[in-house]
């Protein structure tokens, strides 16, 4: 079976087709904002000029016939930019006669990272520009344990990155500099119960910079704060839901230092580590087109009159009758 999967929940524009094994055509378009964030009308006008060229590049290399589905990315994300996905896949699901599949986001990074790991029954850290999120099932949902009680992870690394005059996006950029910090200076460490808070922490870390404190150690105190939030929530829920695994998504899953703290974590507490390659961690159409396959083969299809976007579509919302 071949799903085609269509990822444009904000800057990134991603049109893929999967099968069971492997993804066999991805073409991916991001948009990439001039100066400062990401405007939600911008990205999504870049969304509508440039899908059907990503469109075409993928039927020159897969026969339209051999669809079964069509997934696409429902939410959350930006009204803007939703709406001209959903709208593209009920086109094309019409046009071709295929069933239609309206995809949650996280959930499917969650998926694509089991997917491509092996991992079985993960607690997930998913970390990327807007959710920052500590997730694992229990029974036939994901639930959510932990997240940001105001921005995501990869937000406040742009910017900060921003505020020291680095362009978008900015956590590369800061786990470059951080490699060359040397001194760790003291910022906000926000964990409460199992929620963590990073707002608090880009403002300190904006005003040592202001003081005078190199950009490498400002990069340097950052992550290693916010990571080790990330990692004692990561830990806590480990110990409470007595799981074994641990599996990295995101975009800000890149990040070898966290990579690095999550290891040492797992390996105190002999859990496995698991992280999926790199070009399936940020957002990416092929994480939306397995998961759609996922639920198709388990029954889910979604009717053209429920295939509006949910800009707050939440994974719990999710009935998961897979394995
Ligand atoms: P979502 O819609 O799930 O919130 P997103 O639109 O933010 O996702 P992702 O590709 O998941 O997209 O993540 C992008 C974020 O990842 C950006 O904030 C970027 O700075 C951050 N990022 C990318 N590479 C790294 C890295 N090596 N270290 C830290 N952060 C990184
Ligand atoms: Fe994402």
């Amino acid at each position: 079976m071949k799903a085609l999967g269509i990822e444009g929940t904000a800057w990134s524009l991603s049109v893929a087709v999967v099968d069971e094994n492997d993804v066999i055509v991805m073409e991916s378009d991001p948009y990439i904002p001039k100066e400062g964030g990401i405007h939600p009308r911008e990205a999504s006008q870049h969304h509508s000029e440039r899908i059907g060229e990503l469109i075409r590049r993928v039927f020159a290399k897969v026969n339209p016939e051999e669809i079964d589905v069509i997934a696409f990315s429902q939410g959350p994300g930006m009204g803007p930019c939703l709406r001209v996905v959903a709208t593209v896949a009920r086109v094309l699901a019409l046009k071709l006669n295929k069933p239609l599949v309206g995809v949650n986001h996280c959930l499917a990074h969650v998926e694509v990272g089991r997917w491509k790991t092996g991992a079985k029954n993960p607690v997930t850290l998913y970390v990327s520009g807007g959710n920052s999120q500590v997730i694992a099932r229990r029974g036939n949902r994901y639930r959510v344990f932990g997240e940001t009680l105001d921005i995501g992870i990869g937000n406040a690394l742009d910017k900060l990155a921003r505020h020291m005059g680095l362009k978008h996006p900015g956590g590369p950029k800061i786990e470059q500099l951080a490699k060359d910090g040397r001194n760790y200076y003291e910022l906000p460490y926000v964990v409460k119960g199992m929620d963590f808070s990073f707002s608090g922490l880009v403002t300190a870390a904006q005003r040592l910079y202001d003081s005078g404190v190199s950009k490498e150690d400002v990069a340097f105190s950052f992550q290693e704060t916010a990571f080790a939030m990330l990692t004692e929530v990561t830990e806590r829920a480990l110990a409470y839901l007595d799981l074994d695994e641990v599996l990295l998504v995101g975009g800000v899953g890149a990040n070898s230092r966290l990579q690095e703290m999550l290891r040492i974590m797992c390996e105190d507490r002999g859990a496995k580590f698991y992280a999926p390659p790199k070009y399936l961690m940020g957002d990416n159409g092929a994480m939306i087109a397995y998961t759609g396959l996922l639920m198709f083969k388990h029954g889910h299809v979604t009717p053209i009159e429920e295939s509006y976007a949910k800009p707050d579509f939440r994974i719990e919302s999710v009935e998961v009758n897979w394995q």
